[in-house]
């Protein structure tokens, strides 16, 4: 069962009346691969999610940026699940580096969020990713574990999740993960959800030789998911990267194996993401 290849755009606190028909009318005219080789989601402010989802192409999906933890209520200024589901916005993304870090979203909270809009019938674009500190620290394992755990812990059924890997240091700076280093956070971090069901023990942690590490990781973990889990979530599960992904890179990124598609920041609201979604191709 293959995982077929995940395109997001998150428009981030972006877009007036007039840019975002732009930027539709520039979606709807593009010439793009079938919906049965990439899914394409945007991720529009919440002001415009509706006119969005009614003027977007059918087979383009539209995500809210954030969603409440609970039922709606007295929380100003929240948006709810229910909102969401009651709008038919099929997508939500949750999580995302700039809610945990300006927001303080916690990851016991993120994997709340994330639980009770799963529960709603959303489906989510889980994000989870290490700041340049944390990197530099060599903590980069720990944290999207930790991440990742926080979520695995809250719910049972991931065939709604996608999983967003994006390191802090790359958003929006220019600098993207190497290929090897985006492939090799992606498959730790589904192990680590998958595996926190069973018990808490890493398969092994990541050193810093990416080649070695990515064949014996790439090797050890395949096998490890069809023993301890299932062939089927091992084949289904997405993660995505996302972090200065742009017309030039995005060919070079989807080409690794691991890299089951990208959450796009700037370049999504550019010409140049209908190159990013081709490059599932
Ligand atoms: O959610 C995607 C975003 O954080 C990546 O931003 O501008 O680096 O593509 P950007």
């Amino acid at each position: 069962m293959g995982r077929k290849f995940f395109v997001g755009g998150n428009w981030k606190c972006n877009g007036t009346t007039e840019e975002v028909k732009k930027i539709v009318s520039l979606l709807n005219a593009a010439d793009v691969p079938s919906p049965d080789v990439v899914e394409v989601v945007v991720s529009p402010p919440y002001v415009f999610l509706p006119v969005v989802k009614s003027s977007l192409r059918p087979e383009f999906h539209v995500a809210a940026q954030n969603c409440w933890v609970k039922k709606g209520g007295a929380y100003t200024g929240e948006i709810s699940a229910e909102m969401l589901v009651n709008l038919d916005i099929p997508w939500v993304i949750l999580g995302h580096s700039e809610r945990r870090a300006i927001l303080a979203e916690s990851n016991e909270f993120v994997g709340d969020k994330v639980a009770y809009a799963l529960a709603q019938g959303l489906k989510v674009i889980a994000c989870i990713g290490e700041t340049l500190e944390q990197r530099e620290a060599g903590s980069t394992v720990d944290v999207v574990a930790a991440q990742t755990k926080a979520i695995a812990e809250k719910i049972s059924d991931w065939s709604n999740v996608v999983l967003a890997y994006e390191p802090v240091w790359a958003i929006g700076t220019g600098k993207v993960a190497s290929p090897a280093q985006a492939q090799e956070v992606s498959w730790f971090s589904f192990i680590y959800s998958i595996n926190s069901w069973s018990k808490l023990t890493y398969v092994f942690h990541i050193s810093n030789q990416k080649n070695d590490i990515m064949m014996i990781f790439g090797a050890a973990t395949l096998k490890w998911l069809q023993t301890n889990v299932s062939p089927q979530v091992a084949a289904s599960t997405r993660i995505i990267y996302g972090g200065s992904v742009n017309g030039g890179n995005c060919k070079e990124l989807a080409a690794k194996p691991d890299v089951d598609g990208f959450l796009v920041g700037g370049a999504s609201l550019k010409p140049e993401f209908i190159d990013i979604i081709k490059s599932a191709e």
